[in-house]
């Protein structure tokens, strides 16, 4: 073994001059593409052979080329996918991160932050209590709110649902037809039968119906059946509808049962007067989600679980080995994150959020999601504008609007839809509301002008569609 005379700094032997170098030329390129994506298509989709031909090829025993490495990660891997933060990307649920939660997210990763335990990670442990804490005072919850940050919605959500059942016994779970799919999903890989999935029609605005969910309760009572959770969703993903909170907080409260919110895209709208006029109720939830990766300006991943009863987390994950003893600090306040959910070895999703919410301040993340609430209002304004071409099917709520031609054959709202993405100028995509097929903006990007949605408007009305455009 020969002794190291040098001290190394990549510990695989990349020399610290060669480190910097490929670091300065990475910045470069992650701000060259902040400054010109708008210029760039909104999302490209590649064909399998011609992206295996740029990407594979043979296993490389010895090393290739950085620089070139570099660049077909840019110019071919990572140009090949929707581009969640560009100016007229409206499709599903936009991914807007800034470049402060992105300094964040490179610093973590550079000192290979771990945030599993208080013994293996006391600075990151504290920097996710603070900015849960932080989060919980912003959506009004308890003081005593606690959570964890994992990599999204889905996995938040059932991580709530772990804990739900662990506080409060197995039963039956409330949804409508307008939750998100992974909600159930998850609710089935927990093993809940099909029988304790009740899945009830919404209102004709598209929200949970009281009455129906007061009806099925108790017809599951009557069953003998034990009811456990309502699922009640803080803004769909389909409309943005928000089901009825306040009244389900009072039915949880009244009939034993544990309310839970999932605000993964919507939940951030509460920053604003206007959105917490809207959510108002989330605030008695039992357990909230919300996504910082969708409406809270951060790169993927993160989704925030909270739980506003202490200690659930702690009573339904954590475990004591004799390996991880050492791990666990022995005072008071101490948290062990490896103890509030599955991940056991995880990394600090916190950093990205602590630094852009010092950086920019709250102020103007409240800003930009107002903003985001407005543009979907002005592209309703434009719909009715057009009222022989256009119909709006729901109005604008919380960054979210559909809406539908006029004289529409099947299919031709996803043709265009898939026209105008292919156009590479905007993407934006069709969904089924009762069947009927509709268009979809979910306009959450403060970059995104008043020109980019008349425009993307406008071509989505022109038939035959311009070619691409970029
Ligand atoms: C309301 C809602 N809940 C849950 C999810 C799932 O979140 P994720 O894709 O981060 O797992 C989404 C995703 O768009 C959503 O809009």
């Amino acid at each position: 073994m020969t002794e190291n005379k040098r001290i190394a700094a990549d510990t695989l032997g990349m020399e610290a001059a060669e480190m910097r170098r490929l670091g300065y030329k990475l910045v470069d390129m992650v701000v060259e593409r902040h400054l010109h994506r708008n210029h760039e298509p909104a999302i490209q989709i590649g064909q399998p052979q011609d992206l295996l031909a740029a990407l594979g090829g043979e296993l490389p025993e010895y090393p290739l080329d950085a620089d070139e490495s570099l660049e077909l990660l840019a110019q071919v891997a990572l140009a090949h996918q929707q581009h969640g933060d560009h100016p007229r990307y409206f499709a599903r649920v936009p991914g807007p991160g800034s470049f402060a939660a992105l300094l964040g997210e490179w610093l973590g990763v550079g000192f290979n932050t771990i945030a599993a335990s208080w013994g293996g990670g006391s600075g990151p442990a504290t920097l996710e209590t603070v900015v849960t804490g932080w989060l919980a005072q912003l959506l009004r919850l308890p003081t005593h709110t606690e959570g964890v940050i994992l990599s999204g919605g889905s996995i938040a959500n059932l991580n709530a649902f772990m804990v739900a059942r662990h506080e409060t016994g197995t039963g039956v779970a409330y949804l409508t037809d307008q939750t998100h799919a992974s909600l159930k999903r998850n609710l089935q890989h927990m093993g809940l039968p099909d029988s304790h999935i009740r899945i009830l029609p919404s209102d004709a605005d598209y929200r949970m119906d009281m009455h129906t969910l007061r009806a099925a309760i108790a017809g599951d009572r009557q069953a003998g059946l034990m009811p456990m959770m309502v699922v009640a969703s803080a803004g769909t993903t389909n409309t943005g509808a928000v089901d009825p909170l306040v009244e389900i907080a009072a039915l949880c409260r009244e009939q034993g049962l544990w309310f839970h919110v999932d605000g993964a895209y919507g939940a951030p709208a509460a920053l604003t007067a206007q959105g917490q006029r809207y959510l108002a109720g989330m605030e008695l939830a039992d357990s909230l989600v919300l996504d910082p990766h969708k409406w809270l300006f951060q790169p993927y991943d993160a989704g925030v679980c909270l739980i506003t009863r202490p200690s659930a987390l702690e009573r339904c994950f954590a475990m004591y080995p004799e390996y991880l003893r050492d791990a666990q600090g022995q005072a008071q306040q101490v948290v062990n994150f490896g103890n509030r959910s599955l991940e056991l070895t995880r990394r600090s999703r916190a950093v990205k959020l602590w630094m852009s919410l010092r950086t920019y301040g709250v102020a103007r993340f409240r800003e930009a999601i107002q903003y985001g609430i407005e543009l979907a209002e002005l592209a309703e304004k434009v719909l009715h504008e057009q009222p022989d071409v256009w119909e709006v099917v729901t109005p604008a709520q919380i960054g979210i609007i559909c809406f539908a031609l006029r004289h529409a054959e099947p299919g031709e709202h996803a043709r265009r839809a898939q026209t105008l993405a292919d156009s590479g100028f905007a993407c934006l995509t069709s969904t089924q509301l009762r069947g009927r097929e509709v268009l979809r903006l979910c306009t959450l990007n403060p970059l995104t002008t008043e020109t980019d949605i008349r425009e993307t408007l406008a071509r989505l009305a022109a038939y035959p569609l311009p070619a691409r455009i970029v």
